[in-house]
């Protein structure tokens, strides 16, 4: 059994431990004050982003994390969610904790009645892509970003 809930300021530690290995997961990592920030800002009413953890509740510890935003959108009056980040402990996947994870999103989007939630992630990421087609459809678009200055 698990629990999901928003996150609150004393789990900062256990966030990072969680979002440290996410960025391990795409060998990337950020320095402390983005992820810092990162964590503070989605405790802010003033900014449209917010995280929230699993908690197994055999242990009380947090399993997986989940990272969102609002954004404005010219193709609708409403605004969208986008889920940014994902993750969940390597010991306990497979158990419907990465489906509980966005079914939290989907929940919070429409209590804010901004349904619309969308994601992206790495082509050759399978695993994710397995548990994707089942919450969602894909969505057929490839992504370009600027280079980086020289
Ligand atoms: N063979 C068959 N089916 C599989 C396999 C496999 N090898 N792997 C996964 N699946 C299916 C399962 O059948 C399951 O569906 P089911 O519950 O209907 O049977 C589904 O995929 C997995 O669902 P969950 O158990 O809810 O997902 P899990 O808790 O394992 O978390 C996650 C999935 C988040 C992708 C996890 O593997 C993870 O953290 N990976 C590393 C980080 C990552 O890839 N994050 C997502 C990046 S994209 C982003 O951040 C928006």
């Amino acid at each position: 059994m698990i629990e999901i809930r928003d996150v609150t300021e004393t789990d900062y530690t256990e966030w990072l431990r969680l979002f440290d290995l996410y960025l391990q997961f795409y060998n990337s990592s950020l320095p402390e004050e983005v992820k810092k920030s990162t964590f503070y800002r989605s405790l802010d009413y003033n900014v449209p982003m917010w995280s929230a953890i699993a908690i197994s509740s055999e242990t009380g510890r947090p399993i997986g994390l989940v990272n969102y935003l609002r954004h404005v959108s010219t193709w609708s009056t409403q605004d969208k969610i986008y889920m940014n980040d994902l993750y969940v402990d390597e010991s306990q996947r497979l158990q419907g904790v990465g489906k509980a994870l966005i079914d939290y999103v989907y929940a919070k989007a429409d209590s804010m009645e901004t349904p619309e939630v969308y994601w992206c992630t790495s082509t050759s990421n399978h695993r994710a892509q397995l548990l994707y087609c089942k919450v969602g459809v894909f969505a057929d678009k490839v992504i370009y970003k600027r280079l980086p200055s020289s």
